[in-house]
């Protein structure tokens, strides 16, 4: 019988609740509240955790068993288990060379890792990184030229399944990025200057990496742009609303898979399902964005039912662990994503990081797996209470 003693991990962090603390006390503040908050008043990302956690599973221990497995086949692939890494933008600023780091996880763990298109690697270097296994989410660009351009890029560099995202028509308020001037436009306070010299570790890293980038939009970007340039070209650049006609003309164009991320309605979910999209996923973007939505588990919990036999409905915001996972998977999701927890564990363990929290996710959700009685990862909704 397997159990946690077999998986690698660092035991000193046993929780991303501990990964979460070590990394608040290497990274700047202004970035650490970048990754760490939510929109607003924070309800939908303290609500987020709250609903979930009131999912309840059933065991069966009496029942024989032949141990368990985490894989789980999506869009054609197998992964080693029903987890990936969810996309975040500037990811370099959070910590330097952490797109790299997290691609490397995923190709080396087994599982899908999302970059974002204002990620701070190019979609080519993650292709590379990655051996051709990650995922890109795809922000619309205003300009048709660029917008064909970059899904050109996408396809030449080899990626399968493409994620546009549709719960971001607007920035999400967000207080903590307002008064750290993360805003657009950024602004650079003494204040943020003064909280890089008191991280030194972060700080040498970013000195020797550079300043981050929006590496995927430099060749559409003017030289020389300062900060309030760069407020503009962004607020300019993208086309933030999207609409069914620009998913049409993307499923048009895109041969590979095709998912919607950002989903909390089931009107949304049958638009998606309509334009012909292979998968959704149930997100309320960690709780960034509308405050006043859904937590992503009660928005599960409507759409599963009705359109998981139809397309591959996934899930993520809030999810922290493996009993979260299988909570995810019980209620109806076939994949779930995660954003801040990787991050963390990054920001707390640079390189050894991604593979330290791919490691512990693991192990947490075998030991639930095995504690209820479940063998396979499609059989979890059959442990609902
Ligand atoms: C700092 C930060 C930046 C993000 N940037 C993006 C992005 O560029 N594109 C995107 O699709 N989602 C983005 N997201 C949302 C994540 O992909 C994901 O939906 C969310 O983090 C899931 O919630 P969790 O962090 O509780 O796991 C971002 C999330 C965070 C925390």
């Amino acid at each position: 019988m397997r159990n946690a003693s077999h998986i690698a991990f660092d035991r000193r962090y046993p929780s991303v609740e501990d990964l979460r603390a070590k990394a608040r006390r290497r990274i700047p503040a202004f970035a650490f509240d970048y990754l760490d908050g939510g929109c607003n008043e924070g309800v939908a990302l303290s609500r987020n955790r709250t609903e979930l956690q009131q999912v309840q599973l059933k065991p069966s221990y009496l029942k024989p068993y032949a141990g368990c497995n985490l894989e789980t086949e999506l869009f054609g692939e197998k992964y080693a288990a029903p987890f990936g890494i969810a996309p975040i933008g500037l990811q370099g600023l959070i910590w330097p060379g952490s797109p790299e780091i997290l691609a490397r996880t995923a190709k080396t763990q087994g599982l899908p890792f999302v970059l974002s298109t204002v990620g701070t690697a190019s979609l080519e270097r993650i292709a590379e990184v990655s051996e051709g296994t990650a995922w890109f989410q795809y922000y619309h660009p205003a300009d048709p030229a660029v917008r064909d351009d970059l899904l050109r890029r996408a396809e030449a560099a080899g990626y399968k399944v493409l994620v546009l995202l549709c719960d971001t028509p607007t920035f999400g308020f967000r207080p903590g990025e307002i008064r750290s001037g993360l805003s657009m436009p950024p602004r650079m306070t003494p204040a943020n200057l003064f909280q890089m010299l008191g991280r030194p570790g972060w700080l040498l890293k970013t000195l020797h990496a550079g300043t981050p980038r929006f590496a995927n939009l430099q060749p559409y970007m003017p030289e020389k742009l300062d900060l309030a340039g760069l407020g503009r070209f962004m607020d300019g650049f993208f086309n933030k609303r999207q609409t069914p006609e620009k998913i049409a003309y993307v499923r048009d164009r895109w041969k590979g898979k095709l998912v919607l991320k950002g989903v909390s309605t089931l009107e949304d979910a049958e638009t998606a399902h309509r334009l012909g999209l292979d998968g959704i996923v149930v997100s309320n973007h960690g709780g960034r964005q509308l405050d006043a939505g859904p937590s992503s588990i009660a928005a599960l919990r409507q759409i599963a039912p009705a359109y998981a036999s139809k397309m591959t409905v996934m899930l993520d915001s809030g999810l922290r662990s493996g009993p979260d996972i299988a909570r995810a998977l019980a209620t109806g999701a076939a994949f779930t994503f995660l954003g801040r927890p990787f991050m963390y564990g990054v920001g707390a363990l640079g390189n050894r990081g991604g593979n330290h929290v791919a490691g512990l996710l693991k192990s947490q959700l075998r030991q639930v797996m095995e504690q209820v009685g479940c063998e396979r990862v499609a059989e979890l909704p059959q442990h609902l209470l």
